[in-house]
């Protein structure tokens, strides 16, 4: 057993960011007492630890959920920071299309994903959900790395057949589901407790009817989560009306196909209508806020308590490379900068707080990435996935967000 006795700080899903001096004690994985610091000499009697499994934190460090980053795309790493300059139709055909095309030869898999996966730990990011490629065994190699690394992370093999490059995109339905669904079972015999398959839909424009309709139907025969993109960019959902005009919206067309479940990932969701909002609500699907990715691609201002005055599920996605900092950090400040321009733009009801981004970045991600019964805060019976942050330490999160290159 381990005690940490000091500063805790997370949000109880009441109070978004709650901070307290506490004694935490983890058995295994699992946290199996939170009580307050006073408490540690009945807490000794009672659990019956020696004086030796006590870590006092000194008073410039304190214990917070590990973050949680809900949608970036592994195999974009190599372009971060590069190739702002477009918004999003154009810049997947010139920019982001051919660097994951690279990922055909797997050497180039062996090469990316160890360090994406370094760096985003090193950020702090303990959680994750991955778009890797269209490619069956560089998807594999991100799984492996995830397992062998330790970072919790829900992996998605990208599906697509349609407005993308010849060369680069699946060859059939039947092969997009065959691979998906072998995916789906080498990440079973990883037999990591931490990694975990996501059915991957890349979005409406590159997915016909029928192979959006096979996935839904393989992500609830496989209990799987699902993630995809939605009203990211208004030329995006003038392209998907073109595409599918007998369905009322970009929303309502994923909900007939079986994508919008409670186990659902939806990125952007920047320009939802009054309905749209209301059947994202119904279906309990979550949203993945990407702000850094929504100014440089040119995508728009999330109104995100829109979105939780409604109770849909919200929390934090880097996007990179359409946003350029791997950081959570980043996400809840840039989050926070967009929340002030909506503020402008309505009143300021709209504007987030930093209690509210903490909360985003840790239990609201949690909860859509459909984990938060087993992490996102400190509480009895959920695992111990926290970080340890020192404002003292040369090294701190606070200074190497923005550190290091791919
Ligand atoms: N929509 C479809 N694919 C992508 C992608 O790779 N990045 C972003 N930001 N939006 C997308
Ligand atoms: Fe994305």
């Amino acid at each position: 057993m381990k005690v940490f006795v000091g500063t805790l700080v997370h949000s109880t899903g009441e109070i978004f960011m709650q901070v307290r001096q506490a004694a935490l004690g983890v058995q295994g994985e699992k946290i199996i007492f939170v009580e307050d610091a006073a408490k540690l000499n009945e807490l000794k009697e009672k659990h019956n630890f020696p004086v030796s499994s006590i870590v006092n934190l000194t008073s410039s460090q304190f214990l917070m959920p590990g973050l949680v980053d809900s949608h970036v795309h592994a195999s974009q790493f190599p372009n971060i920071g590069l190739h702002m300059d477009l918004p999003l139709l154009e810049w997947l055909e010139k920019y982001t299309f051919p660097t994951e095309r690279s990922f055909s030869d797997l050497k180039v898999a062996q090469e990316v994903y160890p360090r994406v996966v370094d760096r985003m730990l090193r950020n702090g990011t303990t959680t994750a959900s991955y778009f890797a490629t269209v490619h069956l065994a560089a998807t594999k190699v991100l799984a492996a790395t995830a397992a062998a690394k330790g970072q919790r992370a829900l992996v998605g093999k990208v599906n697509m057949l349609m407005n993308c490059p010849e060369n680069y995109r699946e060859e059939s339905v039947e092969e997009s589901l065959r691979e998906t669904e072998e995916f789906i079972s080498y990440t079973k015999s990883l037999k990591s407790p931490l990694v975990q398959p996501i059915v991957t839909p890349r979005f409406a424009i590159t997915c016909p009817e029928n192979q959006m309709r096979a996935l839904g139907d393989l992500a609830s025969k496989h209990k799987c989560r699902i993630q995809s993109h939605l009203c990211e960019s208004k030329a995006e959902i003038e392209m998907v009306k073109k595409l599918f005009p007998e369905f009322p919206s970009y929303t309502h067309l994923y909900h007939a196909m079986g994508l919008l479940t409670d186990k659902a990932i939806m990125a952007h969701c920047v320009w939802l209508d009054d309905e749209e909002l209301q059947l994202l609500a119904e279906k309990r699907a979550g949203v993945s806020h990407c702000p850094n990715s929504n100014l440089n691609i040119l995508s728009g201002h999330c109104n995100v308590k829109r979105l939780l005055q409604h109770d849909v599920k919200v929390g934090l996605g880097t996007d990179c490379s359409a946003g350029y900092s791997p950081s959570v950090l980043d996400a809840m400040r840039r989050a926070l900068h967009v929340s002030c321009s909506v503020g402008m733009e309505h009143t300021k009801d709209h504007v987030l707080t930093p209690a509210e981004a903490f909360h985003l970045a840790t239990l609201g991600g949690a909860q859509v990435v459909s984990m938060d019964d087993c992490i996102g805060n400190f509480v009895v019976g959920k695992e111990f996935d926290a970080i340890l942050v020192d404002v003292e330490a040369p090294d701190s999160p606070l200074d190497i967000y923005e550190q290091a290159s791919i």
